[in-house]
């Protein structure tokens, strides 16, 4: 992969690069789309990385599905797909870890201490071994595009970073890998989420300013649902992530809801 990047810049191509964990759905193409659109070259990596996953995480649960990714991928006009395996990237004694100070310690963070650690890490070493000019994310990880955004700005990596809105099934759901794992009852309380966000847009529109009144009619949305237990919901700065008390401005309402084992994740920016 690495001579490969190597020969596409010294033609004086423009990388494009797509990380994913693989098991791709619409918004995976939509983010391919856009580095189709960018690149001269466009690399789609699939890794399954396991130091984003704490100790009781849904690691081996994760879905794959490698022959109908390489298909997508095909069909999405990517021209390298790389697929390092655990023992390539963390060989024998690996110990090197890329830690933000601040943005993991809110939202998903919080329940998930290593995850935003893991995440960091790989997509560093990506990109010293893709070695793109410009890399697409989702919106939909919102935290984790703004820790990768920080993390290029602290350590001066040479990329464009670009962010694509929230990709939805046709009844508001956002597209994740983890939706296959949901009974068709757990489907429909999955929609809490996106129910809850524009419910939180309306009491937004209405002059309602207080977050924990938002918080807390979303709250009994959510629990209203079978089988759904709330990590978080928060309303807070898209920048820093710190919560907001009053809305007076563009905010971020993230939130994280277990649908039986199933963690899902969904966010809106509201603006009064
Ligand atoms: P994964 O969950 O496979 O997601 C890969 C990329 O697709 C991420 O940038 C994610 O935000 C984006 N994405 C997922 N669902 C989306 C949707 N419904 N609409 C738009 N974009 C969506 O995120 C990861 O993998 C990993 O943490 C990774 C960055 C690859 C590091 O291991």
């Amino acid at each position: 992969m690495k001579a490969r990047s190597d020969r596409m810049r010294r033609m004086g191509n423009t990388v494009a690069f797509v990380p994913t964990m693989g098991f791709l759905h619409e918004g995976h193409l939509k983010l391919l789309k856009e580095g189709r659109k960018r690149g001269d070259d466009l690399v789609l990596s699939i890794f399954v990385n396991p130091t984003q996953f704490g100790p009781n995480e849904d690691l081996d649960a994760y879905p794959r599905n490698l022959e109908r990714d390489l298909a997508l991928a095909e069909k999405e006009g990517v021209d390298v797909v790389f697929t390092p395996d655990k023992q390539m990237l963390y060989g024998e004694r690996f110990q090197t870890y890329v830690q933000l100070e601040h943005l993991p310690n809110h939202l998903c963070g919080i329940s998930r201490p290593v995850h935003f650690r893991g995440v960091a890490t790989v997509v560093t070493k990506l990109f010293n071994i893709v070695k793109p000019h410009v890399a697409v994310f989702g919106e939909k990880d919102f935290q984790q595009l703004a820790v990768i955004r920080q993390m290029v700005r602290d350590l001066d990596f040479d990329i464009e970073i670009v962010g694509i809105p929230t990709v939805r099934e046709y009844d508001g759901l956002a597209m994740s890998s983890r939706n296959t794992n949901l009974s068709p009852e757990q489907r429909t309380s999955g929609l809490s989420l996106h129910k809850s966000l524009l419910q939180s847009f309306e009491h937004i529109q209405r002059g309602e300013k207080k977050s924990s009144a938002i918080i807390d009619a979303a709250s009994e949305l959510i629990q209203s649902f079978p089988e759904t237990q709330i990590d978080y919901i928060t309303i807070c700065d898209p920048d820093t992530l710190d919560d907001v008390d009053i809305i007076d401005g563009p905010v971020v309402m993230a939130l994280a809801v277990k649908i039986g084992k199933t963690r899902l994740i969904d966010n809106m920016i509201l603006k009064p």
